[in-house]
């Protein structure tokens, strides 16, 4: 227990109510070990605005849809009904939606860039691999929070892209038909599945995300932020001053609360703009055929994901059984060149190819689909292994070649070409170039260990570089 601590007398009413707390809850403690004496780099930029604006959208999430469930119903033959009663006559009830329904897309832009700022920093890396990884299952639950909230309005997207999704599932060799049947609860997506879908969007899934969140930012916190220029401010060689502060540290209070503010004012912006002037985004943030009550009779012509989904959707599309041979090709061959590579014993390098040709011989004989729900799935999961991907000497883009820039910009082309071919309804030039963008997005990170070597990396500084403005 730690010791108590007497205050004066003639202490202010305020100083003695915090000196009450403070020897029973850590407020103080922690409000200085994570803000006022939590030492953050100075030169953080535009792109380390994400984080505490994906604070923001989460809490916007949560409020907006603690106010929709007091109004929604979830069953099937009155939720499409709920939501229109939520729009047209409950006091305030436009906004609320129209601030959860932009809140989702802005999650995951927010989150998007958030992602893209640890990439170009080489934020991933040691001591930071446990920063990354909960991130990346922050992310996981992230798409399993959107996907089933979509389902909830009951309109024709959310009840026909359940329906393609879930019926992925029994794609899975052996246990896919039951799997699909655990998942939907009925044999077609349908008011159990809703149910289900339900408990999970308001309770399990923003539980599970709330405590991965505390555990990204106490892992964040107990090694430090890094920064555009990957040089580290904590470490044993980083210097400090005669308090031990770093020297190239400012504390987050009240330096990044500003900054943040800043961020904020910025982002409000936009979103109030979107949910005042474009609430449907033209069709991106909330499509059109979602307007219309759920058929079962009636399948759209299109079926399309939300925008967010739409990189990892081109990659399931891209797998056909043509594809399947490509694919094989590149097991085989990245198991040729690892085990002849790599300094094994003669019945290692034999094992290696025997498993590749037997992995072979399985990609042959389950159906295409099934492999497109593994690549899609895979293009998620690859992302919890980039620490270990990762071999170049310095962190930051700012130092390594100059070609690793045009490395990085060619991923996020390709991503939202991805994208944008994931909303297109399919076409046989569609499919050849995902075909391609779905061999690239691995080849980036599966080839990763080897050409992150290659090239002169520039000369890191020892000391952050910043210019006050
Ligand atoms: C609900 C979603 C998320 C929230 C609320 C969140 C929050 C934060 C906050 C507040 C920070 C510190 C401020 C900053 O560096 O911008 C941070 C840092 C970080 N986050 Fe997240 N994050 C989320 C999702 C993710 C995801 C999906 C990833 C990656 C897959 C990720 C990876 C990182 C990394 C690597 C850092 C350290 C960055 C650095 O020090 O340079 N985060 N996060």
């Amino acid at each position: 227990m730690a010791e108590f601590k007497e205050i004066s007398p003639n202490a202010s009413a305020g100083e003695k109510l915090l000196n009450w707390v403070d020897n029973r809850f850590p407020a103080s403690k922690m409000y200085k070990e994570h803000l006022s004496e939590y030492y953050a780099p100075k030169n953080f930029n535009f792109f380390y605005f994400f984080g505490s604006l994906a604070l923001l959208v989460l809490v916007i999430q949560i409020v907006t849809g603690i106010f929709l469930v007091m109004h929604y119903k979830p069953d099937a033959s009155l939720a499409f009904g709920s939501v229109e009663y939520i729009m047209r006559d409950v006091p305030w009830g436009w906004l609320i939606r129209y601030m959860h329904s932009t809140g989702a897309s802005a999650f995951f832009i927010v989150v998007y860039m958030h992602m893209y700022r640890g990439l170009i920093y080489g934020s991933y890396r040691k001591p930071r691999e446990l920063v990354w990884v909960f991130g990346c299952a922050i992310f996981l639950c992230l798409m399993a929070e959107a996907f089933m909230g979509y389902l909830l309005p009951w309109g024709q997207m959310s009840y026909w892209g359940a329906q393609v999704i879930v019926n992925l599932f029994a794609a899975v060799p052996f246990v896919g038909p039951d799997l699909a049947l655990l998942i939907r609860g009925d044999y077609v997506v349908g008011d159990a599945t809703l149910n289900r879908f339900f408990s999970f969007h308001v309770i399990a899934v923003p539980l599970v995300l709330l405590g991965l969140v505390v555990a990204h930012i106490i892992a964040l916190h107990e090694v430090g932020s890094n920064n555009p220029d990957g040089v580290e401010i904590k470490g044993p060689n980083a210097l400090k001053d005669a308090n031990g502060h770093p020297l190239d540290g400012v504390p987050f209070h009240p330096y990044y609360t500003v900054h943040d503010i800043l961020g904020v004012s910025g982002f409000l912006l936009v979103f109030s703009a979107i949910i005042f002037f474009a609430p449907e985004f033209g069709g991106y943030f909330l499509e059109y055929n979602n307007f219309i009550p759920a058929d079962p009779l009636k399948t759209p012509l299109h079926i399309a994901p939300v925008w967010y989904f739409t990189p990892f959707y081109s990659m399931l599309r891209a797998i056909t059984s043509e594809m399947m041979y490509v694919l094989i090709a590149c097991v085989l061959a990245g198991a040729y060149f690892g085990a002849t590579r790599a300094n094994l014993p003669k019945v290692v390098r034999g094992g290696v190819v025997g498993a590749a040709v037997f992995v072979s011989l399985l990609m042959l004989s389950i159906d295409a689909k099934f492999w497109g729900v593994v690549v899609m799935g895979g293009a998620v999961i690859i992302l919890f292994f980039l620490p270990w991907l990762d071999n170049c000497a310095v962190k930051s883009i700012r130092y390594r070649p100059d070609w690793h820039k045009y490395m990085y910009g060619v991923f996020v082309v390709n991503f939202i070409v991805l994208a944008y071919l994931g909303v297109q309804p399919p076409s046989a030039i569609g499919e050849r170039v995902s075909q391609v963008g779905t061999l690239f997005y691995f080849g980036f990170f599966l080839l990763m260990p080897i050409w992150s070597r290659m090239g002169a990396t520039k000369p890191v500084p020892d000391r952050i570089t910043f210019k006050p403005h």
